[in-house]
């Protein structure tokens, strides 16, 4: 076993499509701001290719592919892509939107299945070929880099596969990929089709300079399998989302593609540019700004990824750590010796730490963390690099606040019932507080937090976790409301992520976050009329 990489190996290029087809992800509605914070951290984890969104989509996702055009494509960074239907409106929008982007690329698709030519697109073959010429030859006319996707590839007709691919090469698309749109296919099966597909599509082998690519999704959970089959059979592109995130099931995990190539060279024969080590604080970013937590048994990135609890291992590992791990902790950015940070810590050490862990935080943002970590390790003998993280996330994460959390109050046990008093200020400035009883602290927070905030909505997942171990822990919450009384009433969902060492805090903050999202995506118009009361009510 070698972690070795050799610079002659042939390179896989790494598009990130968390901030397209991963926010999809029901739930993991992003701000712009968060989307430009993200987009940064992809840049410093080294992925080649960002798909930053959907720019015809609406005027939010334009903009937001703008920022991160104008922002992150520099040219010592990624090439900045962005997603449009086989639609001229769709492309000349994408254009404007990534036209600033040192590196721009515009992705187009079209379904090619039977079933999605028929029952969606209404188009026959011969019309699906000529809409594709007509569509790729406009973006090539617009940018030199065009990548094409017949969408449902994995159930298209193979020969009508390469007739339209071979279109789209002759109209001067330069990438190539073939979508698994419903994670349909086998590893077998997808392997010997992306072989096919450089073998027989004209204009498109070996040498001719274009670019195969795979996009799979994991509905069968065979996302990351029939990622690297494609990639045996040829392809040097993986499209794939940090922790997996995307439609239904999800789409190809990031880090488990790279993770497999890293660790097996002598297998693939394959490199990657990304940085490994900034895997884990990228992975913790997606999940706390999205509001969907990792599985603990997640591979690369879950609690548990590196953790050993039978006896039998934890004697291995400690004897020789290879007897039971394949790769080391710290290769993920996992800082085995957690640096300690304590009480006695200074400002400029926890500067410093921030530097090293990615955050530069300076003037009154710095006063801000430091004060949050001087709380944190009042209570709490060490502070760690995932404390740390949860920190950053929590003061300068979330998303704008209309309502803002000033102060918390709970009495619970096992005499008397649950009771929470919340002071809030809301949009008008003006400081209001209520009081409810519920079944349990954090309810009788929610039931507060309603009675002063008033967006009818259905909690659908509370989460809570420690950071760390012990009893001192950071407790980090998230959760996912939807809009309405009732859970039908409507498909969006929104997430909130909350950190603090007392989790009934950690769980307003969380709740409040995702409230906040729910009025900045449904507008300010819908935020109900200001200081409904501010006497202190109980119970309802
Ligand atoms: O899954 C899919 O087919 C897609 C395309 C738009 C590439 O996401
Ligand atoms: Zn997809």
């Amino acid at each position: 076993m070698s972690t070795t990489t050799n610079t002659t190996m042939d390179t896989v290029l790494i598009f990130d499509t968390t901030l397209r087809d991963g926010e999809q992800s029901p739930g993991a509605t992003l701000s712009s701001a968060e989307k430009l914070e993200i987009a940064r951290q992809l840049k410093l984890l080294g992925v080649d290719i960002i798909e930053a969104g959907f720019p015809a989509a609406s005027p939010d996702d334009f903009a937001a592919v703008q920022r991160i055009a104008q922002e992150v494509g520099t040219p010592d960074g990624p090439v900045i892509c962005g997603l449009a239907r086989a639609v001229e409106s769709d492309i000349r929008t994408c254009w404007e939107s990534i036209k600033d982007a040192a590196k721009p690329r515009i992705h187009t698709f079209l379904g090619t299945s039977d079933i999605h030519l028929k029952h969606q697109m209404k188009l026959t073959q011969a019309e699906a070929l000529e809409r594709v010429r007509e569509m790729v030859t406009l973006a090539r006319s617009l940018c030199a880099d065009v990548e094409f996707s017949p969408m449902d590839a994995g159930r298209t007709d193979p020969q009508f596969l390469i007739e339209v691919l071979a279109v789209a090469v002759e109209c001067g698309a330069t990438t190539l990929n073939i979508p698994d749109t419903v994670g349909y296919v086998t590893p077998e099966e997808y392997g010997e089709l992306i072989a096919n597909l450089i073998a027989e599509t004209p204009g498109a082998g070996k040498g001719s300079g274009i670019i195969w690519s795979v996009h799979c999704h994991n509905d069968l959970g065979l996302a990351t399998a029939n990622s690297l089959a494609g990639v045996m059979a040829g392809a040097r592109q993986v499209e794939c989302t940090i922790n997996g995130i995307g439609e239904r099931a999800g789409n190809t995990s990031l880090e488990e593609v790279v993770m497999a190539l890293h660790t097996r060279p002598q297998y693939y024969h394959l490199r990657t540019n990304i940085n490994t080590k900034h895997i884990t604080r990228t992975s913790r970013m997606v999940s706390n700004y999205t509001g969907i937590p990792v599985q603990p048994n997640k591979a690369i990135v879950g609690a548990n990824a590196f953790a050993h609890e039978a006896g039998i291992h934890q004697d291995g590992v400690l004897k020789e750590r290879t007897t039971y791990e394949i790769m080391t902790p710290q290769s993920v950015g996992l800082h085995a010796s957690q640096l300690v940070l304590g009480k006695h810590s200074g400002r400029h050490a926890l500067k410093v730490r921030l530097q090293e862990l990615g955050y530069t935080v300076e003037g009154d943002a710095l006063n801000q963390v430091f004060a949050r970590f001087k709380a944190v390790a009042d209570a709490k003998k060490t502070v760690t690099d995932a404390d740390l993280e949860a920190l950053m996330t929590d003061e300068f994460g979330g998303p704008q606040e209309y309502f803002q959390l000033c102060d918390l109050q709970v009495a619970c046990g096992t005499m008397g019932m649950p009771t929470a008093t919340v002071k809030i200020k809301t949009p008008s400035g003006e400081t209001v507080v209520e009081a409810r009883v519920g079944t349990g602290p954090v309810d009788a927070t929610y039931r507060a937090i309603d009675a002063i905030v008033n967006m009818p909505n259905v909690l659908l997942e509370y989460s809570v976790h420690s950071v760390t171990e012990g009893i001192d822990a950071l407790g980090e919450v998230t959760v996912r409301i939807t809009p309405g009384k009732n859970i039908q009433e409507s498909l969006q969902t929104f997430g909130g992520y909350g950190a603090d060492s007392d989790i009934v805090v950690a769980s307003a903050k969380a709740y409040m976050a995702a409230l906040n999202r729910m009025i900045a995506a449904l507008g300010t118009e819908n935020i109900p009329a200001e200081g409904q009361s501010s006497a202190i009510g109980v119970g309802d």
